[in-house]
């Protein structure tokens, strides 16, 4: 059967290191990672290693379709907060992205909505895209509040941010209860929250606004779920911990097209 044109947003597939790698691992991701990508992507691609690790994979990936990210950035211009890293920092490394709110931020380093707001303003002022995340505990899904947490979390991040602005934001779904442990939401999960958030944004912004916004799933994906993640109308992507710091494996999952058309 001929493909059927699309309607759905770019695809942006990015990496979360975390904690993980120094420059001299890094380096061997890198260089395995760009020689298993094919010529040309369907997705934008984004690596976010650790701060440490920024300059030398912009180098690495310099001319070539990958972006770097960072993990985090401070909200604030300059200035005496030890141990801190600001949005043009971050920009002068070669950083087109930033995962703000990531939930380990939010449970082990207290980041708040509030807070959160205020990074996603000053990744803004700093050309830098926001990947903002949201998601619910597993108590709270078994209390049945996803949708009021991730609603809680959208409209706390994005209150007073001008519509341009929100047009360009990324938002990525991410079950805490799915993060790292191997119990990925099933398709259908990730579609009810996804739209949900779409139609939160629909709500607040408006039909252009919601239908532009690239909402990424987060929480186990792998190489074998991401191409029935992905077949989900409202899932544009994935940002990926675990299985994105084998070169091989985040390949394979930035591949998930041809990996669907083999096993068909
Ligand atoms: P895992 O892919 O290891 O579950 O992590 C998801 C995540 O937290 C990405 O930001």
């Amino acid at each position: 059967m001929p493909e059927v044109s699309s309607p759905k947003r770019r695809p942006l597939i990015a990496a979360n290191w975390k904690m993980n790698k120094t420059p001299s691992e890094t380096e061997l991701f890198i260089n395995e990672f760009l020689r298993a990508l094919p010529p040309k992507l369907d997705s934008d691609v984004v690596v976010c290693p650790p701060f440490t690790s920024l300059a030398l994979a912009r180098s690495l990936i310099e001319g070539t379709a990958v972006a770097l990210g960072a993990q985090n950035i401070n909200e604030n211009v300059s200035g005496a907060f030890t141990g801190e890293i600001s949005p043009a920092m971050l920009v002068a490394v070669g950083c087109h992205y930033a995962i703000i709110g990531h939930s380990e931020r939010r449970q082990l380093y207290g980041e708040t909505d509030a807070l959160i707001k205020k990074k996603i303003k000053a990744a803004f002022q700093n050309q830098l895209t926001p990947i903002a995340c949201v998601g619910e505990t597993l108590q709270e899904r078994e209390a049945n509040k996803t949708l009021e947490v991730v609603e809680r979390q959208i409209r706390g991040a994005l209150e007073g941010l001008p519509s341009a602005e929100t047009q360009r934001i990324v938002l990525a779904y991410e079950p805490i209860w799915a993060i790292g442990t191997g119990k990925t939401a099933s398709p259908a999960q990730a579609q009810e929250v996804h739209l949900a958030i779409r139609n939160i944004l629909k709500d607040q912004y408006g039909s252009q606004t919601s239908l532009s916004v690239r909402i990424l799933y987060g929480g186990s994906v792998k190489p074998d779920n991401m191409a029935e993640l992905m077949a989900c109308e409202d899932v544009d992507g994935g940002l990926v911990g675990g299985a994105s710091l084998d070169a091989k494996s985040f390949a394979e999952i930035v591949n998930y097209k041809s990996k669907k058309r083999a096993g068909q």
